[in-house]
């Protein structure tokens, strides 16, 4: 009896050591459908959206990453997903305040970075996209960014020859559907998970990861006034916020565009404090070019208005000192293994 517990519990072991293996994607040249197996990262919550009905395969994983790397999604096979989320810039449009589509044309919102967006309870700066298998569709046909309609995606990539053995390889069947396109995307951007910045190490308790005194000193502020809205591990509790940003040119309403609420004004989505060194510029609207211009923003602009975020009606105020803990606290959140991955890149044709 005690023989058999001892050996239950060291199958239960294995068991969990095999469910902490990596998300193992492997390299393009391997088409076989294998499952793959989706870590959660250690101490984080489960996601909101966990490929229950679309099993991550890497051919499925493969057939979403050339889909997001495709001009042939836009109208005139210029713009691909790609374009205005960069692997380098952690998935946003580098250097774009605003975002810049089909024939020049700028959008009204800043690009987001993309990682860990299956944690993401809705998706877009308003939260008006509230699944990452439909997402695709809004800047398809959004005539600002690539200006298409589906019938004509779905004829392009039927009429491109190397499209057939893709969707064969991760769907059994060359037929080539909107759901299936929707589907190998979604599997694609929600494979990009980004839990492994110095923070993650120091958290994960890694042998010879440290902190220094001010990147302590940082966290401390973070704890005291950021963690309410940018509430770790994510860095976001996935609220709609109005912090008090000027109404810009377009006098964007934000949430209030979804939910036609008054008490929704001016609220955007907080965003993930992850990955900054490589995500300027910030705010809904790219508005802001530096940290410091941020911190700014947070101390000295505060714009009033009936929806203000209570936390924010006297502002938010940094010290020269925990300016300069903070910067060096957000470093610690920059994971450079993530925009390095290669994985996630443009596949060489
Ligand atoms: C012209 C630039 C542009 C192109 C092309 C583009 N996007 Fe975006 N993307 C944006 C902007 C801007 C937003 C924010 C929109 C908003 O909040 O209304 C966004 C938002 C998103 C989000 C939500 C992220 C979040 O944090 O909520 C995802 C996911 C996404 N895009 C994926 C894609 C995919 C997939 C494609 C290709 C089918 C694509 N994007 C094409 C600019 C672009
Ligand atoms: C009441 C909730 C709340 C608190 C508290 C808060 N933030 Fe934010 N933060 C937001 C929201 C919402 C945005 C997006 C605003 C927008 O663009 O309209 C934001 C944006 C940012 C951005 C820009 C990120 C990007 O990708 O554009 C940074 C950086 C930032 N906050 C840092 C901080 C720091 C540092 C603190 C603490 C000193 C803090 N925030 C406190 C809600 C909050």
């Amino acid at each position: 009896m005690k023989r058999f517990s001892i050996l239950a519990f060291l199958s239960l072991l294995i068991a969990i050591a095999a469910c902490k293996k990596d998300v193992l994607i492997p390299d393009s040249s391997k088409l076989t459908n294998t499952n793959i197996e989706f870590k959660v990262p250690e101490n984080w919550p489960s996601p909101y959206y966990s490929f229950v009905n679309n099993q991550l395969t890497n051919a499925g994983f493969e057939l979403g990453r050339t889909l997001f790397y495709d001009t042939r999604l836009s109208r005139d096979n210029t713009i691909s997903c790609g374009s205005c989320h960069q692997a380098f810039a952690a998935f946003t449009h580098s250097g774009h305040d605003v975002s810049h589509g089909i024939d020049g044309k700028l959008g009204n919102r800043n690009s987001p970075p993309l990682f860990n967006l299956n944690w993401h309870t809705s998706l877009m700066w308003d939260g008006g996209v509230n699944h990452l298998e439909v997402q695709p569709l809004a800047p398809i046909d959004n005539p600002v960014e690539m200006d298409e309609t589906l019938p004509n995606v779905l004829a392009k990539l039927r009429a491109a020859p190397k499209y057939a053995s893709l969707f064969q390889a991760a769907y059994g069947s060359s037929e080539i559907t909107s759901e299936k396109t929707f589907k190998a995307m979604a599997q694609f951007m929600g494979a990009m998970v980004s839990a492994n910045a110095k923070y993650d190490k120091y958290m994960r308790k890694e042998s010879g990861v440290t902190m220094t005194q001010s990147e302590l000193a940082g966290m401390a502020v973070y704890e005291a006034k950021c963690a309410s809205c940018h509430k770790a591990p994510l860095f976001t509790d996935f609220s709609f916020r109005n912090v008090g940003l000027k109404p810009n040119l377009s006098n964007d309403s934000g949430r209030a565009h979804i939910t036609l609420n008054p008490d929704d004004m001016y609220k955007f989505k907080v965003p993930s404090l992850r990955n900054l060194s490589y995500t300027s510029p910030y705010f809904h609207d790219g508005r802001a070019s530096t940290l410091d211009k941020v911190f700014d923003q947070m101390e000295t602009q505060i714009y009033d208005y009936p929806t203000l975020d209570p936390a924010f009606k006297n502002g938010i105020k940094l010290s020269a000192q925990e300016r300069i803990d903070m910067k060096a606290f957000l470093k610690t959140l920059d994971d450079e293994s993530f925009i390095k991955d290669s994985r996630f890149f443009e596949p060489t044709p």
